[in-house]
């Protein structure tokens, strides 16, 4: 048979890889439990029509989609939001709002593998549901802020902007929505000219797409100077002001609370759902964004639930998990530490495998010599495996219900009563 190796896009999380994601993982419950979201589990296959109905072109061409043998059309999920959104509308429709919920799991999307772009990938994903107001945006700001410091990350940044800005543009120059879809998906990509000539075609004026333009040029950190300079830019379009407003007033709520915010309004996300603030946070060590999210005010209602505002967002882990690895960031994760036991003959071995259970019942992690090897070699692959401490089980001793405790730093050992172990083992730590 052929050499098995994962397919392209997927990949092994080898025991510190896992260990890593697991720990940042923990961070993302952690922020979880302070700010009050509950877990759910969503399944990972879903019907391909809800999936694909405000996904946008870009992530709805890299689904992996097929027939099940029912001859139903269904698809691996490429994010949590419709999940989500379908669940609001569906299940929990009666519940008092607002809702909180993450989840945490695995994604799919066929897209090209690159440094950080996987077709397997892990998320932890916040939605605040039930809120139009902006609180609820900027809690959700907020979290994400203390997620990216949690994990150990320095110099990340937000970059911000109200998707409501272009749209209202788009809408008053009579640019139809599929139109405004596609040259939002292009503005993603940093197609400008594309875009600019698809809105053209699309029926907007020239005086629009000098404003296009002009906004995709302002961007900057001195937050209030660049709301007012694209203010004066899109005063004839009143819907895009109004937009403009709630986007200062999300920025004015957490401005006490040192977020490093660009503004960015030329900046589009490839989701089609979003109707509001939409983010995405960056590290000057990678291109790629760590995470991103928004407003999506209308999916529930297209789920067929009652209309019901959202806010929410999604941390790229893996993503994170390569930051946190380039810029060093000291995120301890827990070390297999268990103490080894070695019987020192075959015929010890029953009473290796009770001493063992013993400790294990008491909460000693133990791993048992299990390769039949004499005791040197057994101490050799022990130390290898970093056991700070081995329990030797001997003939000798155990006649004195004792077994030999050796410390593999200070390499020196002593005897200890069996029935003193676990608590010596507790307090050296293991
Ligand atoms: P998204 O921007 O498509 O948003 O994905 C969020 C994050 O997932 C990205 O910033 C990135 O870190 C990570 N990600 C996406 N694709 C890949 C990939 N191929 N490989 C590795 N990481 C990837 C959403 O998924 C929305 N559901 C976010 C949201 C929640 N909006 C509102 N609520």
């Amino acid at each position: 048979m052929s050499e098995f190796r994962t397919l392209r896009g997927m990949r092994d999380f080898l025991p510190d890889e896992t260990g890593l994601l697991r720990s940042i993982e923990g961070k993302a419950r952690e922020v979880a439990r302070l700010y009050g979201y509950r877990e759910v589990i969503t399944p990972v296959l879903e019907s391909y029509e809800l999936l694909a109905a405000k996904a946008g072109e870009e992530v709805r061409t890299r689904m992996y989609a097929f027939k099940d043998l029912g001859g139903r059309m269904v698809a691996l999920r490429p994010e949590f939001t419709a999940s989500i959104a379908r669940l609001v509308a569906v299940t929990l429709r009666n519940e008092p709002k607002p809702i909180r919920l993450y989840c945490i799991g695995s994604l799919y999307r066929y897209d090209e593998p690159q440094k950080g772009r996987f077709r397997e990938f892990w998320q932890s994903n916040f939605e605040l549901i039930g809120s139009d107001k902006a609180e609820a945006d900027s809690e959700i700001l907020l979290l994400t802020n203390r997620f990216m410091k949690a994990v150990g990350l320095k110099g990340y940044v937000f970059k911000v902007s109200h998707i409501g800005i272009l749209r209202s543009i788009f809408g008053r120059e009579g640019v139809a929505e599929d139109a405004q879809n596609r040259a939002l998906q292009l503005m993603d990509k940093k197609m400008y000219d594309e875009a600019l000539s698809l809105l053209r075609d699309a029926g907007a004026s020239e005086k629009c797409l000098k404003t296009v333009k002009e906004i995709v040029e302002i961007k900057g950190s001195n937050v209030n100077s660049i709301l007012a300079e694209i203010e004066k830019l899109i005063q004839d379009y009143e819907e895009a002001v109004y937009a403009l407003k709630n986007l200062a007033r999300i920025l004015k709520l957490v401005e006490a609370h040192a977020l490093n915010v660009t503004v960015d309004a030329g900046f589009a996300r490839g989701l089609e759902y979003y109707t509001g603030i939409i983010f995405e946070v960056y590290v000057p060590e990678l291109n790629i964004a760590l995470a991103g999210g928004g407003r999506y005010d209308r999916l529930v209602e297209l789920f067929g639930g009652e209309p019901t505002p959202a806010v929410g967002v999604a941390h790229g882990l893996d993503r994170i998990m390569l930051a946190v690895q380039e810029q060093n960031a000291p995120l301890e994760t827990r070390k297999a530490n268990a103490a080894a036991l070695i019987a020192t003959n075959e015929t010890l071995a029953p009473e290796g495998i009770r001493i063992a259970e013993m400790l294990r019942s008491e909460g000693v992690p133990v791993e048992m010599e299990v390769m039949g090897r004499r005791v040197t070699k057994a101490l050799e692959d022990a130390d290898r495996r970093g056991a700070p401490y081995v329990v030797l089980v001997g003939e000798k001793e155990l006649t004195e219900n004792s077994v030999v405790l050796r410390d593999m730093h200070k390499k020196q050992q002593q005897v200890v009563k069996i029935e003193d172990l676990a608590k010596i083992l507790k307090d050296l730590g293991i």
